[in-house]
């Protein structure tokens, strides 16, 4: 099919600063929930959405992410045909199961900078994005093979997004729209964008639809955050690029089926290991 998604852009740049001192010399996105690293869920999450190509945008002190995408010779050789050999299956999928490339931000300008810095990775098509911290799970199809299926109905950028508590606008993009309906989804699961506010006061907020980190973007994202001026926080933001594509119609968001933990803050990390230590 023309326009298929085969790349997932991972923003991993940022400083985690929430998380110091345990970040200081540990990349936020390689923190385990249980034995398992954030990013590896995130990668784990894009394969099983089909995709096969791994874009990840790295900076200064996050070198430990390329190693452990990759085979360590000494470990396969201390225990193949050992007791613990099981311990490396998963991660060894992953690696057999698609490509990793790299790039670096050079200076933290933000997430919408960060996914500029991915295009040499991504070129002229369309890409997803996950944001390893924002840790997503559902017993049926995970958010992004959701959201793959809604792109390839919609060929429109697809952001997916939550209700959340109206005091806790000031810390997503929040959206706002027309519903469309749509015959296998609950009524309002699917808003046509034409509007949307980085970190809005409750009192400015146009809704309480927050904007995840699990986006599909459509390649003419890339000039549109050339020409994006700082944002909120003097940092350029995807929140006001994908305004610009809404004006067209051309941004929807999707409420997803699954649960979301916010590993970037230590509240929503403890959640997780919880949630997931149960599971399991
Ligand atoms: P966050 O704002 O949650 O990450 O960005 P942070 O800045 O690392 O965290 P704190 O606030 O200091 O604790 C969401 C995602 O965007 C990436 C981050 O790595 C994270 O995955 N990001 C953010 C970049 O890659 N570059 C940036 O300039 C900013």
């Amino acid at each position: 099919m023309k326009n298929k998604i085969k790349k997932c852009l991972f923003p991993a740049a940022g400083y985690g600063t929430r998380f110091l001192p345990a970040t200081k010399a540990i990349p936020k996105e390689m923190l385990p929930v249980l034995t398992k690293p954030l990013l590896q869920y995130g990668v784990e999450e894009a394969i099983e959405a089909g995709l096969n190509t791994m874009a990840i945008v790295t900076g200064r002190g996050k070198r430990a992410i390329e190693d452990h995408f990759d085979i360590s010779y000494e470990l396969e050789h201390q225990i193949k045909d050992t007791s613990k050999e099981h311990y490396l299956t998963e991660i060894r999928d992953v690696i057999t199961n698609c490509t990793f490339s790299y790039t670096r931000q050079i200076e933290m300008k933000g997430l919408g900078h960060a996914i500029l810095s991915g295009e040499t990775l991504i070129g002229e098509e369309p890409f997803a994005v996950i944001l390893a911290d924002d840790l997503c799970d559902n017993d049926g199809d995970a958010v992004l093979t959701q959201m793959i299926r809604l792109y390839e109905k919609y060929s429109c950028s697809i952001v997916a997004v939550e209700e959340i508590p109206m005091k806790d606008t000031n810390k997503y993009g929040v959206i706002a729209g027309d519903t469309i309906s749509h015959p296998e989804l609950d009524s309002g699961s699917l808003v046509r964008v034409n509007d949307m506010v980085e970190k809005p006061d409750p009192k400015d907020a146009p809704s309480n639809l927050a904007i995840i980190g699990r986006y599909i973007l459509t390649p003419d994202i890339f000039d549109i955050l050339r020409n994006t001026k700082p944002g909120k926080g003097a940092e350029i933001q995807i929140t006001d690029a994908l305004l610009e594509q809404a004006k067209n119609g051309n941004v929807i968001a999707y409420k997803f089926e699954g649960k979301r933990f916010d590993c970037g803050s230590v509240d929503g990390f403890v959640e997780a290991i919880n949630y997931f230590y149960t599971k399991e």
